[in-house]
């Protein structure tokens, strides 16, 4: 969890690898669907747009039908759900009848004008997803992915109107989500403002304490 641009999907790509668990990003999954017009698609694109939330029950149903996924069985990396009360209890029940649950919950604290400075200059890969920055973490060629050559973009929800209302969004909704685990003694505060590399390996350190699968 953490407010956008704190990294959690730069952290848990690499974290997912690391540790051979699928990556399961709900913006990711809403971006997919707009690019390709699905339904779900058009129902988002409004919300995600104006950089509030896509309702409840249609990111809830989403989440059920990609954890039914067979790489999601042996565990998960969620990143950007739950982002709120609602969610977090939802995602529990899944997770029960699934017997499954949550092993700990990672949350990456930024600070404003990190966040600005960074999606201000995000570039994502149109095909692969990867993520780049401008200066943070410069792709080698301009405009295009390292990973797989294809062409990068400047997210539609990344000006700074916009980014400001997901920052306010962000938290409105998501002090409930983030008690609920304190209160469960699940979350872990990190500072994210550090560079990556420190991140994640303060991430890998705290994932190293829970080592039974099937992990979420
Ligand atoms: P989503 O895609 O989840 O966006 P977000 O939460 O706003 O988070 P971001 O993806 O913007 O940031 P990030 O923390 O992943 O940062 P990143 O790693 O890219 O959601 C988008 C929208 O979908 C929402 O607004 C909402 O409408 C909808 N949605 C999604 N989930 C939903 C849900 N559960 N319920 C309802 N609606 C939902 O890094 C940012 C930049 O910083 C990159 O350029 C990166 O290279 C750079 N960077 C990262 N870490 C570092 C570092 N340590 N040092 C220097 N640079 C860094």
């Amino acid at each position: 969890m953490g407010p956008p641009g704190a990294g959690k999907g730069t952290q848990a790509k690499v974290l997912a690898e690391k540790l051979k668990l699928t990556h399961i990003s709900t913006g990711d999954i809403l971006r997919q669907n707009v690019s390709k017009a699905t339904q779900l698609g058009k129902q988002a694109i409004e919300f995600m747009n104006k950089g509030t939330l896509v309702p409840d029950e249609l990111v809830t149903k989403m989440l059920t039908q990609r954890i039914e996924q067979p790489d999601a069985k042996k565990g998960f990396i969620l990143d950007g759900f739950p982002r709120n009360i609602g969610q977090a209890e939802t995602l529990d029940d899944m997770l029960k009848q699934r017997n499954m649950s949550i092993d700990m919950v990672a949350y990456l604290d930024a600070s404003e004008p990190v966040i600005i400075q960074r999606l201000t200059g995000r570039l994502v890969c149109s095909v692969c997803g990867a993520i780049f920055h401008t200066k943070n973490m410069p792709p080698k060629k301009d405009m295009i992915c390292d990973h797989c050559g294809n062409s990068l973009y400047q997210r539609a929800d990344d000006q700074v109107e916009t980014i400001k209302n997901r920052l306010q969004v962000y938290q409105k909704e998501s002090a409930g989500a983030i008690q609920y685990y304190e209160k469960q003694k699940k979350l872990h505060r990190l500072d994210a403002d550090l560079e990556a590399e420190t991140v994640i390996n303060n991430i890998i350190h705290l994932a190293a304490q829970y080592n039974d699968s099937p992990k979420v």
